[in-house]
């Protein structure tokens, strides 16, 4: 009898109509299979396009195996897993390891009609089923969330995002390729109306399979099916798979093996009876993996092979009968059974004659032969694919031996008695090196599937939080022209000495630069991130600037008004000895970034501090005395103090001198502030009717009056309170490079606080003020950024995250500063709608000048201030213009401007 065993019948010459082709598998068939299996699976991690690999390695979304927390009830849907028949399943998970409840579930079969009619048909099938199911049992179905058990290869883009690529396994229905088929379930629910369910998650069988593998010795970090079809995943290193952009942790893949050999990489094992099969299938030269091992096809491989032996006269004294001639007329079970030896010959006898065959003698025999034939190959290949999987688990973790174990499911698994026991040998066989455990799902993968929508709905739930704190962030057009309206009546009221937020300051500044200007000039740039004294020389050929940057410590910045303005006179004097201008006392101007009222070109009197500076005895003082006091304590030099500017001033002089079209200066650094050329008939308490004044609006006082209390958040509140100057520059606060860090960071306290992030885990780093710096939001939203990148700025701040973590930090960075960014478009807004209306213009073409690292660095904020301007002030026409020299410039271009006129009237 051996001789002539399963490997015998179909490779002895002249045996009448048994073709000489590969039944079962050769070790070296299988090895091939292995490599080439492998070979097209690693092609696919990379992201190879064409040749496109025959498998396609999908991420599925899920990046953890469970870690057996998961709680709660939950809803399973399955569908596709075991052919004809979808399931529901009442799954209560008890978040305690080894205490199981046993799920309660419902089997439906679907009529072939529906499996080959319309998508809608299927879902509304589903839909009906799953509140049949759950009139049948008594449920609290209060907030039911549902796992959607989806075994088709699909193109996940989230748990609960997942697009059907091609169906498979006699299901073809129309309508749902290329579809996301949660949202199609949804739409079916909501049409039979018959329930509220929430569809968190839709997960591959092979995941649910290896999500509900109980915890054993050995990582479960393999699942693998064999029912009506087959398919595996596995939990493969995140770097490894192209399309994710992580670089930490694991990523579950279903591999999708099923569509193995499409490309032909199998034809050497192919056989005419394969070939027929695949033929005569719903979708021909697709799934040929799948054709030669899964349950739905193993069964019509017998019948084939049968009915070419009883065609022949091997079998059944040539004679053959309607089922074994017709398609599907031996199944899966008939295959099982006959091929048990337990089942013993006597069964194989009765399984045949209700196939209406008359069976002879060695008929039994040999059909067991058969069939055991045709399962043996299905289980060496499976091991090929299994052992190619494991063999890449070797590569991606660098392990020469791997101890793992195998969540197995599927009918195949359940009713073959030698299935398992082939895989295991053939497993051994190709990949010694790896200890294997074979784990069988107790349920079909049902509690796998409610793991992962436990772990699904726990990210929504996290989701739901994230968008509740971020909603009052989204400004609407509609609330960004109210703070557009709100702007131009402050500016106006403002302009008229009226009670109003924007001090709407005269400068002094009558005009811009028109390009006559000349000389040597000194300048100094005090308020924004560095304190720099520039010599700044206009010639005909252009302006040349030297400058050195200098630091003002927060002791100097908080401390005397005297010590301050000594500490700003050595800088000067240190400037000049290295610049070997010492002795020469030339023209000044003072760039000074905070709100003076201004008396004249060199007078200004600092209103108060802003932007964490605090020096006493200043505020009220006229700054340029202050300054001037400093030099004569220190007797070193004369300097001819000409001008002190706003660095709004200085940035719109400085861009004008290149565009004469720049009448507006904008701030948006440390602080943030704007100026504008007004109509002097507009400014009331200066004199004169004619030409333009530059007004510094000292936007950033804004809303102080409460008129941006309806924005605000709790957020803002907690920066305001903290801050030294609470219920002060409220607009400045909401936008500018000093305050959005601390929004954020008090933001990701707050979803700490609500175990969205990171665990919960309130972090020192976090608690500490400051430490979320304005420029990490710049580099966290850069798009050529990597997730890992962002990952690895917030790990230096010691936050331990996940990368679902980081996700929701860059989504709370994106919404702090995108606000910032409209809320100063909605200002420009109102500044470039101001000078439209002053001149009566349809149309203004205006340019602005622009300063500040916040607008400089953040890779969207420019971006986004250009088109909320353009969005709320259509009819005007306005260019950004960044200022490459800073105000310092400016300074020295309006002391160049005085000192002409002054040269002017002198003569
Ligand atoms: C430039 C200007 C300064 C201005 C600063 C604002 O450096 O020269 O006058 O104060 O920008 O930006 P920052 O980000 O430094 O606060
Ligand atoms: C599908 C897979 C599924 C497998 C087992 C295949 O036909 O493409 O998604 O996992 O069957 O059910
Ligand atoms: C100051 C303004 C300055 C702006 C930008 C604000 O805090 O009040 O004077 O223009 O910061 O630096």
């Amino acid at each position: 009898m051996d001789s002539i065993g399963p490997v015998g019948l179909w490779q002895k010459e002249g045996a009448p109509g048994c073709p000489q082709e590969g039944l079962p598998c050769s070790p070296d068939s299988s090895e091939l299979i292995q490599a080439s299996l492998l070979r097209s699976m690693e092609q696919a991690l990379m992201g190879q396009a064409s040749p496109a690999p025959a498998v396609r390695m999908l991420p599925t979304y899920v990046g953890s195996t469970p870690h057996g927390t998961e709680q709660g009830d939950f809803v399973v849907l399955e569908l596709g897993a075991t052919g004809a028949s979808l399931r529901v399943l009442w799954v209560t998970l008890t978040g305690t390891e080894g205490h199981r409840i046993e799920p309660r579930s419902q089997e439906f079969l679907i009529p072939q009609e529906v499996m080959l009619g319309p998508g809608q048909q299927l879902f509304d099938f589903a839909a009906r089923c799953l509140s049949e199911f759950l009139d049948a049992h008594p449920v609290d179905r209060q907030g039911l969330q549902l796992g959607f058990n989806f075994s088709f290869p699909c193109h996940q883009t989230g748990l609960d995002k997942s697009t059907l690529i091609s169906w498979t396994k006699g299901f073809r229905c129309s309508g749902v390729e290329g579809q996301d088929v949660v949202q199609l379930l949804r739409d079916a629910i909501e049409r039979q109306g018959a329930c509220s369910i929430d569809v968190v998650a839709v997960v591959n069988d092979t995941v649910g399979t290896m999500m509900g593998c109980e915890l054993g010795t050995a990582p479960c970090e393999v699942g693998l099916v064999v029912d009506t079809g087959t398919n595996a995943c596995y939990m493969e290193e995140a770097r490894h798979v192209a399309v994710l952009d992580e670089d930490r942790g694991r990523v579950c893949v279903s591999i999708e093996w099923g569509s193995f050999g499409d490309d032909g990489a199998l034809g050497s094992v192919l056989t005419t009876f394969d070939r027929i099969l695949d033929q005569e299938s719903l979708n021909p030269g697709a799934q040929r993996f799948e054709k030669m091992i899964g349950g739905l096809y193993l069964g019509e491989l017998v019948r084939q092979v049968l009915a070419h032996l009883a065609q022949h006269g091997v079998l059944f004294g040539g004679c053959t009968s309607r089922a074994l001639l017709s398609r599907g007329g031996i199944l899966l079970e008939h295959v099982a059974e006959m091929e048990d030896a337990s089942a013993g010959t006597a069964r194989v006898h009765t399984i045949l004659r209700d196939l209406g065959l008359n069976p002879g003698a060695s008929d039994a025999e040999l059909v067991q032969h058969v069939c055991a034939a045709v399962c043996t190959r299905a289980a060496q290949l499976c091991a090929a694919a299994l052992a190619a999987v494991l063999t890449r688990l070797q590569h991606s973790r660098e392990q020469q031996t791997l101890q793992i174990a195998v969540a197995t499911g599927g009918r195949v698994f359940e009713q073959h008695p030698r299935f398992l026991s082939v895989l295991q040998e053939t497993v051994t066989l190709l990949a010694p090196e790896c200890d294997v455990s074979f784990i069988p799902s107790v349920d079909g993968g049902g509690r796998g599937v409610a793991m992962v929508t436990a772990v699904a709905a726990r990210l929504a739930a996290h989701r739901r939080l994230l968008e509740e704190t971020l909603a009052p962030f989204r400004l609407n057009r509609e609330q960004l022209a109210v703070v557009q309206a709100q702007m131009r009546e402050a500016m106006v009221k403002g302009l008229q000495g009226e009670a109003s937020s924007l001090r709407m300051l005269p400068t002094y500044v009558r005009a811009t630069p028109d390009g006559s200007e000349r000389g040597h000039f000194l300048a100094l740039d005090l308020g924004g991130t560095n304190f720099r004294v520039l010599l700044v020389h206009v010639a005909t050929e252009g302006v040349q600037i030297t400058n050195q940057v200098y630091s003002i410590p927060e002791c100097v910045a908080r401390g005397s008004g005297q010590q301050l303005f000594d500490h700003i006179v050595d800088c000067i004097v240190d400037f000049q000895q290295k610049q070997g201008l010492s002795g020469q006392s030339l023209p000044l101007g003072f760039t000074f970034s905070f709100p003076c009222r201004q008396l004249g070109l060199d007078q200004g009197i600092l209103l108060n501090w802003t932007k964490g500076f605090n020096a006493s005895d200043c505020e009220g003082q006229d700054v340029v005395r202050l300054l001037r006091e400093a030099l004569k304590r220190r007797q070193a030099m004369e300097l001819n103090v000409v001008a002190i500017v706003n660095d709004t001033v200085g940035t719109m002089m400085s861009c004008g001198y290149e565009d004469p079209r720049c009448e507006v200066g904008l701030i948006v650094g440390t602080g943030t502030n704007a100026c504008y050329m007004e109509e002097l008939r507009n400014v009331a308490g200066v004199a004169g009717d004619l030409g333009h004044m530059c007004i510094n609006m000292e936007w950033g006082a804004f809303g102080d009056d409460g008129s941006l209390d309806t924005l605000s958040t709790c957020f803002d509140a907690s920066v305001d309170q903290a801050s030294i100057n609470p219920g002060k520059q409220r607009f400045e606060k909401m936008i500018s490079g000093m305050y959005l860090g601390e929004i954020v960071r008090h933001i990701l306290l707050h979803l700490t606080s609500l175990g969205v992030l990171f665990r919960g885990q309130q972090t020192q780093s976090l608690q500490t003020r400051d430490i979320f710096k304005t420029k990490f939001l710049s580099e966290i939203e850069s798009d050529s950024l990597a997730l890992r990148q962002v990952r690895a700025i917030l790990e230096d701040l010691g936050l331990p995250l996940t990368s679902d973590d980081t996700l929701m930090v860059l989504e709370v960075c994106q919404a702090v500063s995108q606000r910032a960014a409209q809320l100063c478009g909605a200002g420009v807004a109102a500044v470039v709608e101001k000078i439209r209306e002053n001149r009566g213009l349809e149309e203004l073409t205006v340019s602005v000048g622009v300063d500040g690292t916040l607008y400089k660095l953040h890779p969207h904020f420019s971006r986004l201030v250009a088109a909320t301007v353009q969005e709320l002030a259509p009819r005007c026409a306005v260019t950004f213009l960044q200022s490459e020299d800073g105000s310092g410039k400016g300074a020295a271009l309006v002391t160049a401007v005085a000192c002409r006129l002054a040269n002017q009237t002198r003569v």
